[in-house]
């Protein structure tokens, strides 16, 4: 009973006893967990391209030009995880009509699965970068990351200019390619071999944008195909 004599409610009794409180919190945390976790267990694979037809054939054949980035392209992927560009840009297209009117084709995890680790993200000072690549030219992407108000007076995103001095270090590049090799990316010895001479006196700014210009490209998606189910 209350002071005013009425019986307490389910909330006071809660607010008033610990033990009960956590007891509740830990159910109801549980019952959330199982719910997300348990679906996957009954799952083959995440990756909708080894999602199959019930006569065993690959149901998505289009999703399997995803490939592991070239040298240079993860070496601008380095880059852009170091100079913390995730926190301002997300690359996570959802699923909603907004989103694919302004971005195209909502992602697919099977678009991530060489990423280690992966970028999507949710903070969005900036636009979504999921499908970057072929909006812009090289060019465009130089003088926006030297100064982005010299295209986009408006910018609030900051300057990058020592990406046109700073040249690339192979050694550096071999290992975060031997690195993603035994995360599971499919680089054979040759690629690894063949890296050094692939980015020997680039510079970081031209990483970068092959790395940009990747970004969404590997897919070429039939258009109102849903790769969900
Ligand atoms: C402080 C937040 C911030 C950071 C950090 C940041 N950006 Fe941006 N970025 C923005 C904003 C805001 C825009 C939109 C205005 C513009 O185009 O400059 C933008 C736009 C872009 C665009 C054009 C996207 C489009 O579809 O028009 C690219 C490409 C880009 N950023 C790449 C990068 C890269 C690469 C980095 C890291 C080296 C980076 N950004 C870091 C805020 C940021």
């Amino acid at each position: 009973m209350t002071d005013n004599g009425k019986p307490k409610k389910f909330q006071e009794k809660m607010e008033l006893n610990v033990a009960l409180f956590m007891l509740t919190l830990a159910i109801a945390v549980s019952i959330g967990g199982l719910v997300t976790v348990v679906p996957l267990f009954y799952l083959n694979s995440t990756w909708e391209d080894r999602a199959t037809t019930p006569d065993g054939k690959p149901k998505n054949p289009e999703l399997s030009s995803v490939r592991p980035y070239s040298a240079l392209e993860l070496a601008g992927r380095d880059i852009y995880i170091r100079e913390g560009c995730y926190t301002c840009h997300s690359q996570m297209i959802r699923p909603f009509r907004d989103e694919k009117e302004r971005y195209g084709h909502y992602s697919l995890a099977v678009e991530s699965k060489y990423d280690h680790p992966f970028q999507w993200g949710s903070k969005r000072t900036g636009p979504d970068l999921a499908r970057v690549g072929g909006k812009y030219s090289d060019q465009w992407h130089e003088a926006h990351l030297l100064d982005p108000k010299s295209v986009v007076p408006e910018s609030v995103m900051p300057r990058y200019p020592w990406f046109a001095k700073a040249t690339l270090d192979p050694n550096c590049v071999v290992s975060s390619m031997k690195g993603m090799k035994m995360l599971g990316v499919p680089y054979t010895d040759e690629d690894i071999s063949k890296a050094p001479a692939m980015v020997q006196g680039k510079t970081e700014m031209s990483a970068i944008i092959a790395y940009l210009q990747v970004l969404g490209t590997m897919v070429k998606f039939e258009e109102g195909k849903d790769y969900r189910d």
